[in-house]
């Protein structure tokens, strides 16, 4: 008996990206030519995600794979996903804050989150779309799925910056640094130079105070950096690096500390709020979350950070309230 190729369905890897923008586009490149996973790449613009797809496909004798990538507008063919990513939305233009689009987006995403989750039950959520700590908090909301679940993408993102900015400073190997940033997705995230170490030796003991504050606020103007530069389009090559590590660390079961959004339950004096810490990821999604001892500075700029990103969490219970009612 032969099978019909079709027929040959052993898609244990799949992985939904919604949203074929930049991020997405790029994140589904990252994840068939890296051999991470099959992708399922959704779009609500009709073409778009089909043509994306079908380049990918004729890339890949070039690049040297067999992954499966399908675009569509139908969230049925998301079926049975392990993970799905969520980065579709606006993007910010010069001059916005990334909470200038919470209720356009929130509207966006709370759409998305309820039409993935209805095909794919016990998938584990990675949210990208801005403003992301709020986006995070709001597709837990509307999926119901356990905290450990729903995660953001930012901090492995914002640790990258620090990283590369680290080493062209330096003029050492990216690949030496090891860089910690905490906090909210936004201006007052906190880049934690006494955690952060060229093969373990601190930056403190390689650069003096004012060229790790210039460094710190580089990265925590990264994104806006490049906004200001491309004008009509965000970052999307690190983000969606960023993003493509986090999938391979959950679909590999692999027990990396990665910076991740995740809701803290009390930990570092936070509660019922999400914001960005050191998390071991698994295949179980956020396997727990880690507690540095900080300085009182430091403790009180996550503070400060993560409630920052609680303003206008209220209007995302109103857009909750709203879908329900529709
Ligand atoms: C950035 C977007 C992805 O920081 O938030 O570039």
């Amino acid at each position: 008996m032969r099978l019909n190729p079709a027929q040959i369905t052993c898609d244990t890897t799949r992985v939904t990206v919604v949203g074929s923008g930049n991020v997405g586009s790029a994140l589904a490149q990252r994840l068939v030519e890296k051999n991470i996973a099959n992708v399922v790449l959704l779009d609500i613009v009709e073409g778009r995600p089909q043509g994306l797809a079908l380049d990918l496909i004729q890339a890949r004798g070039i690049e040297g794979h067999d992954r499966q990538i399908i675009g569509t507008n139908d969230y049925a063919d998301t079926a049975g996903s392990q993970v799905i990513v969520i980065t579709a939305g606006l993007p910010r233009k010069p001059g916005m804050s990334r909470d200038d689009l919470m209720l356009t987006n929130g509207k966006i995403v709370l759409d998305v989150a309820n039409r993935a989750i209805a095909h794919s039950p016990d998938a584990i959520f990675i949210v990208v779309t801005n403003p992301l700590d709020q986006m995070t908090h709001l597709t837990w909301r509307a999926t119901g799925l356990p905290v450990h679940q729903v995660m953001g993408m930012a901090g492995v993102l914002d640790s990258a910056r620090f990283q590369a900015f680290i080493a062209m400073e330096l003029g050492v190997s990216t690949s030496d640094i090891h860089a910690t940033v905490l906090g909210s997705h936004g201006d007052l995230m906190v880049p934690l130079p006494r955690y952060t170490t060229v093969n373990g030796i601190p930056i403190t003991e390689l650069m003096d105070a004012a060229a790790i504050e210039r460094l710190v606020q580089r990265t925590r103007r990264g994104g806006a950096e490049i906004v200001d530069l491309m004008k009509t389009a965000s970052a999307f090559y690190a983000p969606a690096s960023s993003t493509c590590a986090m999938v391979e660390c959950i679909l590999y079961n692999q027990p990396r500390i990665l910076p991740v959004t995740t809701y803290l339950q009390g930990e570092y004096g936070l509660k019922d709020m999400f914001a960005g810490v050191p998390c071991r990821l698994s295949c179980r999604g956020i396997d727990s979350v880690f507690e540095l001892s900080l300085t009182d500075a430091e403790l009180n700029a996550l503070h400060e950070s993560a409630h920052a990103s609680q303003n206008g969490i209220d209007r995302l219970e109103q857009l909750l309230a709203d879908y329900q009612l529709t």
